[in-house]
């Protein structure tokens, strides 16, 4: 199977099972020199643990990282930086099962059709624990970043239907609550439909906002690698997203050029502005300097405990009840995993940008 590495400059290569040995990541081409230690890392990773509200799936794994390789004394040296995340409660036979059939929503059909055969245990790669090496690495990016002075914030901006008030919006807030909303009566509210939709055994899904404060303008190289589509095709990567948009996104469509457009006027400190921010902070592709504004669109969690139709190996028709762990709402755990690839996106980007100018090039190496 390919397409398990991403990024050009700062480039990661995750590998593992839901219910192998272990889960992680080899990042290559961190500069060196970045003071680096687990608990870095493991501050991560928590963001996207299980088993810590009533939430998300009852699995309990501690989910503690080790690095293997690529620091030293503290830092980073340069060479790849291999992470590792061991399985501990795995119960494969929840899911022996589903060996046999195709769950609705899930890439048990298309993995047969396209390999034959698959790790049906726990969903194999395709399930929400791939993302561990994919937040350990955006770890390790969003540390770069934030020592360069640009920062990420991502939160749950929807759940089912219930969307934060922006008169409300405290980003205080988003660590208070189980459900990462900048708003206490929103999740309050949203907690209440997930009750409902637990006791109905359904699920919902829900929209995840990120910014990203601080990026310069210039990033993003044009045609093929611009930072928007780079984008899109990095949080498009994560299972159960299924929209993303920039900015105004998709009600661009429904707005007037005067509307849309953004007036460019002289900031306080003489330098070129925005007036507005409808683009979300890129034009052609390339960083304007304003805040990036980015949202993910997240299904409804495929596995839910009532009653479904499917298909078997056999071509029959058949009902069946999934067992097993799952989050009867996948947003808030994927939080976490939509600012690692936000964060490796632009870092790659950043590296990439490097080699721009000719200018550029001299100043560096004189
Ligand atoms: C962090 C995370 C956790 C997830 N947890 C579950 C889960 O508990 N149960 C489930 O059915 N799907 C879960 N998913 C979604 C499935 O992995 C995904 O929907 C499935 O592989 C099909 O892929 P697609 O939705 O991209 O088509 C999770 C996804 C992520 C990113």
């Amino acid at each position: 199977m390919s397409g398990s590495v991403f990024g050009n400059r700062f480039k990661i290569s995750t590998w593992g099972e839901s219910h192998g040995a272990a889960v992680g990541v080899v990042v290559d081409g961190c500069p060196a020199g970045l003071p680096l230690t687990e608990e870095d890392i493991q501050i991560y990773l928590n963001r996207r643990k299980p088993g810590q509200s009533r939430f998300a799936t009852p699995r309990k794994e501690d989910d503690s990282v080790q690095i293997l390789s690529g620091i030293f004394d503290g830092k980073t040296t340069g060479t790849p930086i291999s992470l590792i995340v061991y399985n501990k409660t795995a119960r494969s036979a929840d899911y022996s099962e589903i060996a046999g059939y195709y769950r609705p929503g899930h890439a048990d059909f298309t993995f047969d059709e396209k390999y034959g055969f698959r790790d049906y245990r726990g969903g194999g790669r395709t399930s929400g624990r791939e993302t561990i090496g994919r937040v350990a690495a955006g770890a390790i990016a969003a540390k770069v970043l934030k020592t360069m002075g640009i920062e990420l914030i991502t939160y749950s901006r929807a759940i089912g239907g219930i969307e934060i008030d922006p008169d409300h919006m405290d980003f205080n807030e988003i660590d208070n609550n189980p459900l990462y909303m900048p708003d206490a009566q929103a999740a309050a509210n949203a907690a209440d439909l997930l009750e409902e939709k637990l006791a109905q055994k359904d699920s919902v899904g829900g929209i995840i906002e990120g910014i990203v404060t601080g990026l310069p303008a210039g990033i993003g190289e044009p045609v093929f690698d611009k930072l928007d589509a780079s984008l899109a095709k990095a949080i498009f990567s994560i299972g159960a997203v299924k929209g993303f948009e920039i900015g105004e996104g998709f009600n661009a469509a429904r707005l007037c050029g005067s509307e849309n457009n953004d007036a460019f006027i002289i900031g306080k400190d003489g330098a070129v502005a925005k007036a507005t921010n409808h683009a979300g902070g890129i034009l052609g592709g390339i960083s304007d300097g304003s805040p990036l504004v980015y949202r993910a669109a997240i299904k409804p969690t495929p596995s839910i405990a009532r009653a479904q139709q499917t298909v078997n190996k056999d071509n029959e028709e058949i009902t069946i009840h999934i067992k097993g762990r799952h989050d009867p709402i996948i947003v808030p755990r994927a939080v976490v995993v939509v600012e690692a690839m936000a964060a490796l996106t632009i870092l790659d980007l950043l590296l990439e940008n490097m080699g721009a100018t000719m200018d550029g090039l001299i100043k560096f190496y004189k």
